[in-house]
């Protein structure tokens, strides 16, 4: 448990620089008339906004569903969730996992980035797999069974 010096196995200095991070992930159902143009545009607003807030994450755009991590410091990350509530551009937000850790970024380097989503079920199956709340796995496992009736599909 210690080393030869006492100090705590796992204690380092680098652990002392992390800072506290605040996550949140979430799918949504886009709104009629968003295409892929739409989405782009979405980007450029969430990289030019993210870059001044501290705010990193990635979007998924696919089958009509958006699949969204982001993660920054708490007060920016509730201010954006407000405004994402706010968003016409989609409806159905699912809240899948929030909280605050001390930990490294997922996504250092991307201000926002558009993932590629050739089959969007693959990401949420991923995430139903690995959630423990019981009400995200729910939520998810509605989301998954809209997706196999083909009640999401308009892209
Ligand atoms: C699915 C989705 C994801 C979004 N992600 C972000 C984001 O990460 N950061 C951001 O600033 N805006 C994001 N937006 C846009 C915001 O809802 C809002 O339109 C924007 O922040 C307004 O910025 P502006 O005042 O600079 O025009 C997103 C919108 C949607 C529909």
């Amino acid at each position: 448990m210690f080393d030869e010096y006492g100090i705590p196995q796992g204690a380092n200095l680098d652990e002392a620089a992390l800072s506290k991070l605040y996550h949140f992930v979430y799918c949504s159902r886009a709104a009629e008339g968003v295409d892929d143009a739409e989405v782009c545009r979405i980007v450029e607003t969430a990289q030019r906004n993210n870059l001044v807030h501290g705010i990193t994450g990635v979007l998924v755009f696919g089958s009509g569903v958006f699949f969204q991590w982001i993660e920054g410091p708490a007060a920016e990350i509730q201010k954006l969730i407000a405004t994402l509530h706010r968003d016409k551009r989609h409806h159905d937000i699912v809240s899948l996992s929030q909280s605050e850790e001390e930990r490294e970024r997922l996504y250092p380097n991307w201000d926002m980035e558009k993932v590629e989503a050739e089959d969007i079920r693959l990401v949420l199956q991923d995430a139903f797999e690995s959630a423990e709340d019981k009400n995200n796995r729910v939520a998810l496992k509605r989301i998954l069974k809209q997706l196999d009736l083909g009640a999401l599909g308009r892209v």
